[in-house]
């Protein structure tokens, strides 16, 4: 990306400024504190997290970025309660978090619905579970599926779904047990572009109309600077924070916000955190022995 006088990504207008301010003073939903996360794998002891401090407040969206392997998904399946944390804390309103509960909800990159169930059926499953009587169920059911525009497929199975309509119902079905956070894990990242596309912007919707904070894990670096209020950008090796950002875009977002100076700005100083160019390894290159005479150059100009 060529920086043509791009602002610099901290500088704020007095709106964003102010916008941040009230974030700040709202209750902190879930806290994460000196987290540290240790595998025994076959070659040895791997520190997939080191020593992570977040703060997450009420109604914020913070996404998550950083390179393969540095933990993200480690990270998330410790705030949902899906695995321990070696050393440290998290804590969901006050409370510690020991296990999975109604109050986290998830979605996944790989659609996770239960296949033999319908659309209703598969949002009435956490309900029921959760001790709701049956028509109190289907009518909840029926309302999340109107929300997100598939009342014509309530009885449809998740074969007979594209992708995204799957993921819509993924979304509904976690936030029908009305959790106070939900966690998602690069949920459109098996998506198409325009797809995925309409789905940040039915996601942002949802955001803005329902009380729910939003953790939200991606490898897009456009998709975190459009939906995000914050970005956790962490290294890997061990993952560790490398820098919490403060989204300079003005909320609510659009589109065209894309090729704003400010937009641009953060997406190029992520991509310098996650890309530092004096850090290229060998990885970074093809072992491949030229195969084509010589002058058969096709990156040269004929
Ligand atoms: N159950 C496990 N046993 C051993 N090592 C694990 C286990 N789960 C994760 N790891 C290791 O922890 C590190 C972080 O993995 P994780 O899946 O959290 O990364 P990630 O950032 O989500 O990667 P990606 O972007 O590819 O999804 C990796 O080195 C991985 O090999
Ligand atoms: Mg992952």
């Amino acid at each position: 990306m060529s920086d043509f006088n791009l602002p610099d990504y901290k500088q704020q207008s007095p709106e964003v400024r102010d916008r941040f301010e009230r974030l700040k003073q709202r209750p902190v939903t879930m806290e994460v504190k000196g987290l540290t996360k240790t595998f025994n794998s076959h070659h040895g002891e791997v520190t997939a997290l080191k020593n992570i401090d977040l703060k997450i407040h009420k109604r914020e969206f913070v996404c998550v970025i950083g390179p393969s392997g540095c933990g993200k998904s480690t990270l998330i399946r410790i705030l949902a309660g899906l695995e321990q944390a070696s050393a440290g804390q998290v804590l969901l309103d006050g409370e510690a978090v020991t296990r999975p509960g109604p109050e986290r909800g998830m979605v996944f990159q790989g659609y996770t619905l239960f296949p033999w169930l319908t659309v209703k059926r598969n949002i009435m499953f956490g309900l029921i579970e959760s001790g709701m009587n049956k028509n109190h169920a289907e009518a909840e059911a029926r309302e999340w599926i109107e929300l997100i525009g598939l009342g014509k497929f309530e009885n449809s199975y998740p074969h007979q779904l594209s992708g995204g309509m799957k993921q819509r119902v993924a979304i509904a079905r976690a936030l029908a047990n009305r959790p106070k956070i939900l966690l998602m894990d690069e949920p459109f990242g098996a998506l198409d572009a325009q797809t995925r596309a309409k789905m940040q912007a039915y996601l942002m919707e949802i955001w803005k109309n329902i009380d729910v904070t939003v953790f939200f894990i991606t490898h897009d670096l456009d998709e975190a600077v459009y939906l995000a209020d914050r970005i956790l950008v962490l290294k890997a090796n061990p993952g560790e924070v490398q820098e919490l950002i403060e989204v300079p875009v003005p909320q609510p977002r659009n589109p065209e916000q894309f090729l704003s100076p400010e937009f641009l700005a953060t997406k190029k100083h992520i991509e310098e955190l996650i890309h530092p160019p004096s850090e290229e390894s060998d990885d970074d290159h093809l072992n491949l022995v030229r195969m084509v005479p010589v002058n058969d150059d096709v990156g040269s100009v004929f």
